[in-house]
C-alpha cells in the first residue's frame, strides 16, 4: 500500500546499544531509520518514561539499588518509583551476546520528552525528518494504578507539535480500548493496533473484526509469524485501507524459515509486501530495502 516500506527502529537501534536509551535512539536516527520506537510506561509521579516492561529489573540495576522495594510477586514496578529514583538507576543490555551486560558505560532511563527533544533536535541539526512510534504499554494496568495514559499522552504529544492525521507519529497499542478512547477524546493521530501470535489475535483478524477496526486504527502491527502462517493477511488489511507493520526482525533471532535476516527481510518487503517493519537492526533493513528485489 505504501510507496516504500518504512524501517522502524525497534526500541532504538537496540541490536547495537541497550534498548530505550538516548544513544540507541541517536544511532537509529544516524543509521537512517524512518521511524523510531519508544515503549512508554509511567512513573509513580506520572511521568512517561521509555521502558519496555512495566517492571524495572530486566534492564536496570533496581534490584541492587532498591532491594526492599519489590512487590509480593518479586517484581519492581516502575509505577512504584518516582522519576528521581528511576533516574538514579543504571540501564544495561537485556539480551546476552549483544552490548556487554557488565559494562562501565553509563546509560539511564530517558523520559519520553527527552526522547522527543533528541529526535526533534536531530531533525533540526540534520534537516532530515523521521516519525516517532510510541507504544502505550499496559494502559489498563496504568488506569488501575490511577495513572490513566490516554489524555495525558495526547496532551504531551500535542505540546510537542504532534497534531492531526498527517503528523509524523504512529501511536501503537496491544489493547484496543485505549485506541478507541484516544479517538473519543479527539485524537486524529495515526494509530496502529498490535497483535501477538495468540488466540486474541485470531479473534481480532476475522473479517468482521477487521471491518470494525477501520476508524479506530490506521493499521495493524502483527507478530511476523501471523503473516508467515497467513500471507493473505496483508491483502485483507490492505483491502480495508489498513497498513501492515510486523515485528520484530533481529539479526540474532531470525525466523526458522530463513537462513539470514536479509533473506527474511526480503520476503517481508518484496513478497509479502508489508508497509513497514520493526527491526533491532535498522541499518540491515535499510540496506535490504535499498538493494531491492
Ligand atoms: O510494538 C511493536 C513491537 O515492539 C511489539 O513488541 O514487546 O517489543 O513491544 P514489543
Ligand atoms: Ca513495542
Amino acid at each position: 500500500m505504501s510507496a516504500q516500506p518504512i524501517v522502524i527502529a525497534h526500541r532504538g537501534a537496540s541490536g547495537y546499544l541497550p534498548e530505550h536509551t538516548l544513544p540507541a535512539y541517536a544511532m537509529a536516527f544516524a543509521q537512517g531509520a524512518d521511524s523510531i520506537e519508544p515503549d512508554l510506561v509511567r512513573t509513580k509521579d506520572g511521568v512517561f518514561i521509555c521502558l519496555h516492561d512495566i517492571h524495572l529489573e530486566a534492564t536496570t540495576d533496581v534490584e541492587e539499588r532498591f532491594p526492599d522495594r519489590k512487590r509480593a510477586d518479586g517484581r519492581w514496578y516502575a509505577v512504584d518509583f518516582t522519576l528521581d529514583e528511576i533516574k538514579g538507576l543504571r540501564v544495561h543490555e537485556r539480551i546476552a551476546g549483544r552490548f556487554p551486560q557488565q559494562s562501565a558505560a553509563r546509560f539511564e532511563v530517558p523520559t519520553f520528552e527527552e526522547m522527543i527533544a533528541l529526535i526533534q533536535g536531530l531533525e533540526r541539526s540534520t534537516g532530515r525528518q523521521v516519525s516517532i512510534y510510541p507504544e502505550l504499554k499496559a494502559p489498563a494496568f496504568h488506569r488501575d494504578a490511577g495513572l490513566a495514559m490516554e489524555q495525558d499522552f495526547l496532551d504531551l504529544v500535542r505540546r510537542h507539535g504532534y497534531r492531526g492525521a498527517g503528523s509524523r507519529i504512529f501511536v501503537q497499542c496491544f489493547e484496543r480500548e485505549p485506541l478507541v478512547r484516544l479517538r473519543e477524546i479527539g485524537s486524529q493521530l495515526p494509530q496502529i493496533f498490535l497483535l501477538g501470535d495468540n488466540a486474541a489475535a485470531r479473534e481480532a483478524l476475522t473479517e468482521a473484526s477487521l471491518d470494525a477496526l477501520v476508524g479506530v486504527a490506521n493499521g495493524i502491527g502483527p507478530a511476523k509469524s501471523l503473516i508467515e502462517k497467513d500471507p493473505a493477511l496483508v491483502r485483507r488489511a490492505h483491502d480495508r485501507g489498513l497498513l501492515v507493520h510486523p515485528y520484530t526482525f533481529r539479526a540474532d533471532d531470525v525466523g526458522a524459515e530463513y537462513s539470514s535476516i536479509e533473506e527474511e527481510l526480503k520476503a517481508f518487503f518484496f513478497a509479502y509486501r508489508v508497509d513497514g517493519l520493526f527491526t533491532d537492526h535498522p541499518d540491515v533493513a535499510l540496506a535490504v530495502r535499498e538493494e531491492g528485489e
